[in-house]
């Protein structure tokens, strides 16, 4: 798929042959996988099987040991400049929302555009304001992250990583934190970011907004990927028995 912004077809991140030990522990094994420019990937699978270390790996807040990964052509090595490199163009949101809570919403929306992106203030509130409108809580922008709800937080995590204006964007269980009443809220917001043409991973057991939003869910378990499937025949007729049994336990 070429994308439009930069008309280039290369992947926006490719895994090739990737291991990663944490000490002794083998926590990802032989993971290679390729996400096309535009693409929404949804990566599920049981607790401890590397979901999080996965996609930590693009941004390169852990290191892998072996195999290479490429984002945005872009290879992680440990040169800080490339690391540096793709860090900007990459956005993440955590399940804790790691809002600076000293800071006002707009204040925590500005930050890096100006420190980082060197923006003038006047241009990163403005833009600041535009993400705080798209996430649909521009009102809440002189509030402390102390005086939101759970998915208010949330939603202005996702519009300050959006003030980076990322190629690519990374979840890690973005609702699992939330009352159920603000999962909605959140995922809402996602899906319209998709629905915009972003690149996507996502880790969740949402598997409502799976089968919604994904082009393809991976499947992982024990630090390798099982399964990568578009989401119909993954939910419909997964192959492993590990997936069948980790639908029953979600779809419960
Ligand atoms: N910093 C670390 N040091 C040592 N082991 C770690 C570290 N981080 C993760 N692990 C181990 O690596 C494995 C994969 O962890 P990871 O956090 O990627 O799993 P996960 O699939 O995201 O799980 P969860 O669904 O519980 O978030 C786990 O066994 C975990 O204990
Ligand atoms: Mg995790």
């Amino acid at each position: 798929m070429t994308d439009a912004r930069t008309g280039s077809d290369d992947p926006a991140v490719q895994f090739i042959a990737v291991h990663k030990w944490y000490g002794a522990f083998h926590a990802l094994r032989d993971i290679n996988l390729t996400v096309r420019r535009g693409e929404r990937i949804v990566v599920c699978g049981p607790s401890g099987s590397g979901k999080s270390t996965l996609i930590r790996c693009v941004n390169r807040l852990e290191e892998h040991q072996r195999g290479s990964i490429v984002v945005d052509g872009v290879e992680l090595t440990p040169d800080v400049k490339r690391i540096d490199e793709v860090r900007r163009e990459v956005g993440m949101v955590f399940q804790t929302f790691n809002l600076f809570p000293h800071l006002t919403v707009l204040d925590n929306c500005t930050l890096a555009p100006i420190w980082v992106r060197r923006m003038a203030r006047r241009d990163a509130e403005d833009l600041a304001m535009q993400l705080l409108a798209r996430v649909k809580i521009p009102e809440q922008a002189t509030k402390y992250p102390g005086q939101l709800s759970g998915g208010q937080q949330q939603r202005v995590a996702i519009a300050r990583a959006l003030c980076m204006t990322p190629k690519i964007m990374l979840f890690d269980e973005p609702t699992s934190a939330l009352d159920p009443e603000m999962v909605k809220e959140v995922l809402d917001t996602m899906t319209a970011l998709a629905q915009d043409g972003m690149t996507m991973i996502v880790v969740t057991h949402e598997m409502g907004f799976a089968r919604q939003v994904a082009d393809r869910v991976v499947f992982m378990d024990e630090g390798e990927i099982v399964e990568i499937d578009a989401p119909e025949p993954f939910f419909d007729h997964p192959q492993h028995e590990r997936a069948r049994l980790f639908l029953r336990q979600v779809l419960r």
